[in-house]
C-alpha cells in the first residue's frame, strides 16, 4: 500500500519540490496551503489531493488531516513547511507594521503547533514521521529579525515533541534551510548564493527514508 505524506506550504517552493519528489519515490501526496489555484493545479500533476488550509487555524488543520485519512486511509509523514518572512526592526521605522507581525508568528509558530497536534495521532497509529521546516535564521542572531526568532521557536518546537515522541514509534526531523530560491526571500538578499527548493526535497526525502529505527534529529543545509 503506498504511503501517504501531508505537505503544508504546498503551492510554491520547497513545499511543491518536496511534493513532487514525494510523489516520484511513491508518496499519495496531500497539498495544503492557502491559495486554491496553485495546489489544485499540483494536485493534478501529480494525482494529489489538494485541501486548502491556513495553518493557523485549529478547525481547518484538524479537517485537513481527516479529510487525509478518508481519502487514503492512512497518514505516514507530515512536512509541516507552511511559513513566511516578514521583515522587522525593533529600534528603526525599517520593516513591516508590527499589525503584520501577528500573522507570521501566527503561521510560523501556532501553525507547525497545530499540524503536530492535529497529526500525531494518526502518525502514531502508522508509526510515521513529523518533519518540521525551521530554518539556519533559527540557531543564528540575526539584528532586529522577528522571523528568526519564530524559528527558534520551531528549533524548541521540534526537539520538545521528539522528546515527547520518545518510544512512540513516531520519528520527528527538523530541517534547518539557509537561503533558498524561492518566493519566499526578501528583496535584499536576492543576490546571495542559494539552495534549489530541489535541494531541500532531497534532504526532506533522506529524513523520511531512513530505516524505521533511525531518527534524523536536525538537517542543517546551507548553500556550499
Ligand atoms: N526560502 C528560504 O530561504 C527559506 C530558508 C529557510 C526556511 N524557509 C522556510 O521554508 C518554508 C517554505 O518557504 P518557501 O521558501 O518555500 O517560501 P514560499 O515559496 O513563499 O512558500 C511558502 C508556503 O507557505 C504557504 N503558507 C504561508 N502561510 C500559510 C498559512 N497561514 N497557512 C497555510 N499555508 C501557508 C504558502 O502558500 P499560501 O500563501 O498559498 O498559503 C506557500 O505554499 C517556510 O517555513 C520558510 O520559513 C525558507
Amino acid at each position: 500500500m503506498q504511503q501517504v505524506m501531508i505537505v503544508t506550504g504546498a503551492s510554491g517552493g520547497i513545499g511543491a519540490a518536496t511534493a513532487r519528489l514525494a510523489a516520484q519515490r511513491g508518496f499519495r501526496v496531500v497539498l495544503a496551503a492557502r491559495s486554491a489555484g496553485p495546489l489544485e493545479a499540483l494536485a493534478a500533476e501529480l494525482d494529489g489531493l489538494a485541501v486548502p488550509c491556513d495553518v493557523a487555524q485549529w478547525p481547518q488543520v484538524r479537517d485537513l488531516v481527516a479529510r487525509t485519512v478518508d481519502r487514503f486511509g492512512r497518514l505516514d509523514v507530515v512536512f509541516a513547511n507552511a511559513g513566511y518572512s516578514v521583515s522587522t526592526s525593533f529600534r528603526t521605522e525599517a520593516g513591516a507594521p508590527p499589525e503584520q507581525w501577528r500573522d507570521m508568528v501566527l503561521t510560523n509558530v501556532y501553525g507547525a503547533a497545530l499540524t503536530a497536534k492535529a497529526a500525531l495521532p494518526e502518525l502514531q497509529r502508522a508509526n510515521g514521521h513529523l518533519v518540521l521546516t525551521g530554518s539556519a535564521a533559527g540557531r543564528g542572531i540575526r539584528p532586529g529579525n522577528l522571523y528568526s526568532a519564530t524559528k527558534w521557536a520551531v528549533t524548541g518546537l521540534a526537539q520538545n515533541i521528539r522528546a515527547e515522541c520518545v518510544g512512540s514509534g513516531v520519528r520527528v526531523s527538523l530541517l534547518q534551510p539557509g537561503l533558498v530560491d524561492t518566493g519566499g526571500i526578501p528583496p535584499e538578499r536576492a543576490t546571495e548564493p542559494k539552495l534549489t527548493p530541489h535541494d531541500v526535497a532531497h534532504a526532506v526525502l533522506y529524513a523520511v527514508e531512513q530505516p524505521a529505527h533511525v531518527n534524523v534529529d536536525e538537517i542543517i543545509l546551507r548553500p556550499a
